[in-house]
């Protein structure tokens, strides 16, 4: 029996895209996630059987094939559809772009335009956080987005979400985001370490299910 077919067959909670923070009716916060990574891991781990759902934020690319696809907006609403299917999971990656803040107060109008406007924000919750302090088993894994000491901060995210594996970026001219190619650094909760330069989202999508598929 080749190994294929003795793979286990997972529950996987794949997140992907931006979240969007509403200041009023007509404006909100984002970033620049297309949600590209997020949806090749999708793809990948429904060619290769496991059952899927992809929570997505706002994203201009086509769905994958065959994929139950949730769409939400606000980092609560990526939450809450989390949680529902949080039981199910063998397994969640969070590739999404979670916004760290939200406006205080959303106003129930368009702001009209004045000279200077104030914008209150505050915390949203560390998803990915708080199912590390309620792990239950699964596997977690999670990206970090560094503008400096990649390592070093990725590692720091690794323990204090208490993941099972971080896929770390950096932000450089025109990455990580969009369709073009990626430079990741993979760390698992063994400590091993593998950087992939250059790759085709695609490819890095193959390898990081049989590195997670590895830790199942
Ligand atoms: N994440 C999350 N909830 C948040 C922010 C991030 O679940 N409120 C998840 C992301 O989906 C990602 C991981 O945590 O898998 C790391 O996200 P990143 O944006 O790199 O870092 P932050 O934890 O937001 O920390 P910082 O912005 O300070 O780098």
């Amino acid at each position: 029996m080749t190994a294929a077919f003795k793979r286990k067959k997972l529950n996987i909670i794949v997140t992907a895209g931006p979240t969007r923070e509403p200041i009023d009716p007509v404006r909100y916060i984002s970033n620049y996630s297309t949600g590209t990574m997020g949806y090749a891991i999708a793809a990948q781990a429904k060619k290769r059987n496991h059952n899927v759902v992809l929570i997505s934020g706002p994203c201009a690319i086509q769905k994958p094939k065959g994929v139950k696809v949730v769409d939400i907006e606000t980092a609560s609403e990526l939450k809450n559809t989390i949680n529902k299917f949080y039981n199910w999971a063998d397994c969640v990656i969070m590739a999404s772009a979670v916004s760290d803040f939200k406006i205080k107060r959303q106003a129930k109008s368009k702001i009209k335009t004045k000279k200077h406007l104030c914008l209150q924000l505050i915390k949203n919750s560390d998803i990915l956080k708080e199912l590390g302090k309620n792990k239950k088993g699964k596997i977690l894994v999670g990206f970090a987005l560094e503008s400096e000491n990649l390592l070093k901060n990725a590692l720091w995210k690794l323990e204090e979400k208490n993941l099972d594996m971080v896929v770390a970026n950096k932000v450089g001219k025109n990455m990580p985001f969009g369709a073009g190619k990626t430079t990741i650094l993979i760390i698992d909760r063994l400590g091993n370490t593998d950087k992939l330069s250059n790759i085709d989202k695609r490819k890095a999508a193959f390898i990081l299910l049989d590195k997670i598929q590895g830790l199942c």
